[in-house]
């Protein structure tokens, strides 16, 4: 039997719980931020899991900082960072001379993180507790990443361009995912694709983040893993968006 979690979940409710029919399966409602972060707060401890049973392909987290092209010194965003699983990449890059920033809206995913920075003693991470939208930056970056996080923010289009507005100019963004792949097999598997992230970490499976960040950046490009089932897309911030 399969069950989906409350198919309203701008409501404080959480835990109705209900089967869902052929239609109702199919359908996505955004979730507010209470609620995304209350989920992540629950599912904090799962993460390393859902990567695994997700089939997260090996490297892809080492791709995707990669592509951000950072250099010692530099400084970098992470949106939505989470327990930190990018963190140790990140800081490979930038060095010690450099600065790892995270922001996250889970106070239980960012405790994770938080753990992590003192455990490695890690002393040029700052992370901040708070919505991506309303984060501000203490000075702009020289580059950004969107891992496994934007298709959870309900207000990602605002988010990115918030984003964008803080990286320097000829600042790379990069925004890494999974997503439904295209042609029949994806068709087939997109109820599976919307069940599955109600359950879990809410991430709508309609939205095409590649799509909304092209018309925005300069040198926009795209690579998929797992026969499409993961991407990263990447682009640099324009000079005249100044
Ligand atoms: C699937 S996790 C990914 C975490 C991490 N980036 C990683 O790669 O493991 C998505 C994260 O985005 C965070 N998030 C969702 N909406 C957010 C928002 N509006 N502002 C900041 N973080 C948000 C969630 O709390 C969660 O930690």
């Amino acid at each position: 039997m399969s069950v989906s979690t409350d198919r309203r979940p701008q409501t404080s409710r959480t835990n109705v719980w209900r089967i869902p029919s052929e239609r109702s399966s199919l359908e996505w409602l955004d979730c507010d931020r209470e609620f995304v972060s209350r989920r992540y707060d629950r599912i904090a401890g799962l993460i390393t899991l859902f990567e695994w049973l997700l089939f997260l392909p090996r490297g892809l987290r080492k791709q995707a900082v990669a592509h951000i092209g950072l250099k010692p010194g530099d400084r970098v965003l992470e949106v939505g960072c989470g327990t930190g699983r990018n963190l140790a990449l990140l800081q490979d890059c930038v060095g010690p001379t450099g600065r790892v920033y995270g922001v996250d809206i889970s106070q239980g995913m960012l405790a994770r993180a938080r753990r992590l920075c003192e455990q490695e003693c890690w002393a040029n991470v700052t992370l901040t507790l708070g919505d991506a939208l309303e984060y501000v930056p203490e000075e702009p970056f020289d580059g950004a990443l969107f891992s496994l996080s934007y298709n959870t923010m309900p207000h990602h289009h605002a988010v990115l361009t918030h984003v964008l507005a803080q990286l320097r100019p000829g600042a790379r963004l990069v925004i890494m995912d999974a997503k439904v792949p295209a042609g029949i097999f994806g068709n087939l598997i997109l109820p599976f694709a919307v069940w599955l992230n109600h359950l879990t970490v809410l991430g709508n499976p309609y939205i095409h983040p590649w799509r909304q960040l092209a018309p925005l950046v300069d040198n926009f490009a795209m690579e998929e893993r797992l026969f499409g089932a993961y991407y990263i897309c990447w682009g640099r911030k324009r000079a005249k968006d100044r």
